[in-house]
């Protein structure tokens, strides 16, 4: 089958496709026939060699996915071949830019009927991370704040859209092109990043939500009461302003589920989350593909390679 794969960290240019062996299905795992998976920032964590999660060399980069169920291993009895499914491969994010990929069952769902498989493959990790950001580590409820840095990215998109489902006001920072669109999704007050400081005038937020990371992180903890919480996605860990703050500060790596997905589901079925998929590009092409993270113009969402 053919895969993008890399034998040494480094730049994009490290990403070669080659033609290697099917996955067999491994006991609590299936084998997908992929049809589309994600591209996403901590990809270029892995291909770097920067990402927590470590794996070692040779290895096919890649872990959101959507396809069809080609095989299942010993103990799985939720999904049988021919199912449509969405999901991330396992928990070092790895293995899903292939023609076939190996997913731990515990971490796929049912596709959503609503979504095509390029929607389906660019939504795991970044909506359960919005959701588990929102509802799971910062316990916002209906009538609470929350600041959202980062708001028209990927992750920033769901969190904008699951927050107002849920009753919270949403102040959002994100660069003026995207003002129109923060709007359609629901944000209340939009902060062009760029012309302001956020901290200026706004009140004080139940909750911080933090897809930016750096300074940004330091300068948000002025805006939280003492009950206020920032949960941040963004590597690396801040360890200095947890051991300041304690657990008013958060750091999590999205645990992506099925419990977590078929929520989800539920939501993007009832057409009450929506997906923004980007560029879409052929498997050949996730070395563009990581240009393109690492800045090379691309259109707003995600990008996603389409098999
Ligand atoms: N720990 C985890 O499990 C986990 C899971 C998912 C994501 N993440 C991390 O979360 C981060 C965001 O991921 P993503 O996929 O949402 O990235 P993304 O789609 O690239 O979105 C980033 C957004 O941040 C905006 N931005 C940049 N600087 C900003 C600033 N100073 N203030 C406000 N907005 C700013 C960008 O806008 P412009 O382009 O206009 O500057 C862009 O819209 C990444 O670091 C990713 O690795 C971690």
């Amino acid at each position: 089958m053919r895969a993008a794969i890399i034998n040494t960290f480094g730049p994009p240019n490290v990403i070669e496709i080659a033609d290697i062996s099917r996955p067999q299905a491994a006991p609590g795992h299936v084998v997908v026939h992929v049809k589309a998976a994600g591209v996403a920032p901590w990809d270029s964590l892995i291909r770097s060699n920067t990402s927590v999660t470590a794996p070692q060399l040779p290895l096919i980069l890649g872990s959101d996915l959507s396809g069809v169920v080609d095989s299942v291993g010993s103990g799985v009895t939720e999904f049988k071949p021919g199912d449509e499914v969405y999901g991330v491969t396992n928990e070092q994010f790895i293995g899903a830019y292939a023609e076939f990929a190996l997913a731990k069952a515990a971490m796929i769902a049912r596709k959503p009927t609503k979504l095509s498989f390029l929607e389906a493959a660019s939504a795991p990790v970044v909506a359960v991370t919005a959701w588990q950001m929102l509802f799971e580590y910062a316990r916002l409820k209906a009538g609470q704040t929350a600041l959202i840095h980062g708001a028209a990215g990927n992750v920033g998109a769901y969190a904008v859209q699951l927050a107002k489902n849920a009753g919270i006001k949403v102040f959002a920072t994100a660069s003026a092109k995207d003002a129109d669109y923060l709007r359609t999704l629901g944000a209340d007050t939009i902060i062009d990043y760029r012309q302001a400081k956020f901290e200026d005038g706004l009140p004080l937020v139940d909750a911080v939500i933090d897809m930016v990371g750096g300074a940004v992180r330091e300068r948000s903890m002025r805006v939280l009461p003492p009950h206020g919480i920032l949960v941040t996605v963004v590597s690396p860990k801040p360890e200095d302003l947890i051991r300041r703050y304690g657990d008013k500060v958060v750091f999590f790596l999205a645990d992506v589920t099925t419990t977590r997905l078929n929520t989800l589901t539920t939501l993007f079925d009832s057409g009450k989350l929506l997906t923004q998929v980007g560029t879409v590009l052929p498997l050949e092409h996730a070395r563009l593909a990581h240009e393109m993270l690492a800045g090379a113009p691309h259109q707003r969402g995600k990008i996603v390679l389409q098999l």
